[in-house]
């Protein structure tokens, strides 16, 4: 298939060529990317790291934990928590020509328990990890994606930033702020070619979730139309697409990508 875009009299006429046995090869080719991951020592953002680097970006991995990283992925010790820290990291990598085409906030941390046992550093922690930490991100990395007229940010929601889920009042909270944010930054970023969309995962199987009762993984895997829990690599697939020009007219989105969890 080829598609055709022609402009005559001021009109634009979209033809769809078909042709027999004609193969398309379609690449993800990120080579003249920068590409930066919060949280890509572990789980999904470290999966996403060693995607984003197969495409060939150059990827820079932000974490508390600069100890792990995959082959040819620089990695960083950052705390998202820490504005000064996140201002220091990006004026570094932006002097050294290494400012973000790319960002996937992918930090995040839990503190579940019921509504009236949480504690204020329960719900302050994770609002600052998962929510502001993104903010200062984006804020950060958005002056240089104006400058260079583009850029890809996807944030790292949940499911449980679209639905009720028991025990997680305050990562419900973070996760469904960061999907309006999202959409909010999307709206001030557009004109500068930056897209900002959200990934929103079921369960996958991360040393987040490790730790959870069987029983509660065993529920998940049952729910989902798939019959099982999602992998780190399946995340990031989504999370590439949206970081690649293959996503250029999608800005303002959630994917949902959790096995049919929530069909
Ligand atoms: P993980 O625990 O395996 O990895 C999280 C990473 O974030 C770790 O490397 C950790 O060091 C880093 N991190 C935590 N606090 C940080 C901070 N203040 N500054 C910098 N880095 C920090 O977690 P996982 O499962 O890979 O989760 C990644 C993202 O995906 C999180 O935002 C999580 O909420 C989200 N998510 C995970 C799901 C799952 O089932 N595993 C489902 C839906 C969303």
């Amino acid at each position: 298939m080829n598609l055709d875009y022609r402009q005559a009299d001021g009109v634009v006429e979209h033809r769809l060529l078909y042709r027999a046995n004609v193969q398309t090869r379609v690449d993800v080719n990120l080579s003249d990317r920068v590409a930066w991951v919060t949280g890509g020592a572990s789980g999904i953002g470290r999966a996403t790291a060693r995607l984003l680097a197969q495409a060939g970006a150059h990827v820079v991995s932000l974490d508390l934990n600069a100890g792990v990283v995959e082959t040819g992925v620089d990695g960083r010790v950052l705390d998202v928590r820490d504005s000064d820290a996140v201002a220091r990291v990006v004026e570094d990598l932006e002097s050294q020509k290494l400012g973000a085409d790319v960002l996937v906030n992918a930090a995040g941390i839990t503190r579940d328990g019921v509504v009236w046992k949480l504690q204020d550093d329960d719900w302050k922690d994770v609002l600052d990890v998962n929510l502001a930490g993104a903010f200062r991100m984006t804020r950060a990395c958005a002056p240089g994606m104006r400058r260079r007229g583009r850029g890809a940010i996807v944030n790292i929601a949940s499911i449980n930033g679209l639905r009720g889920r028991f025990g997680q009042s305050n990562y419900a909270a973070s996760k469904g702020g960061l999907i309006a944010f999202t959409r909010a930054v999307a709206t001030e970023l557009a004109r500068d070619g930056v897209r900002v969309n959200a990934v929103a995962p079921g369960f996958v199987e991360t040393p987040m979730t490790a730790a959870l009762p069987a029983e509660v993984r065993r529920e998940a895997a049952e729910r989902a139309l798939m019959r099982r829990l999602g992998r780190p690599e399946e995340i990031a697939s989504a999370i590439l697409f949206l970081a690649s020009p293959l996503a250029d007219f999608i800005t303002g989105q959630v994917l949902v990508v959790d096995g049919g969890l929530l069909a």
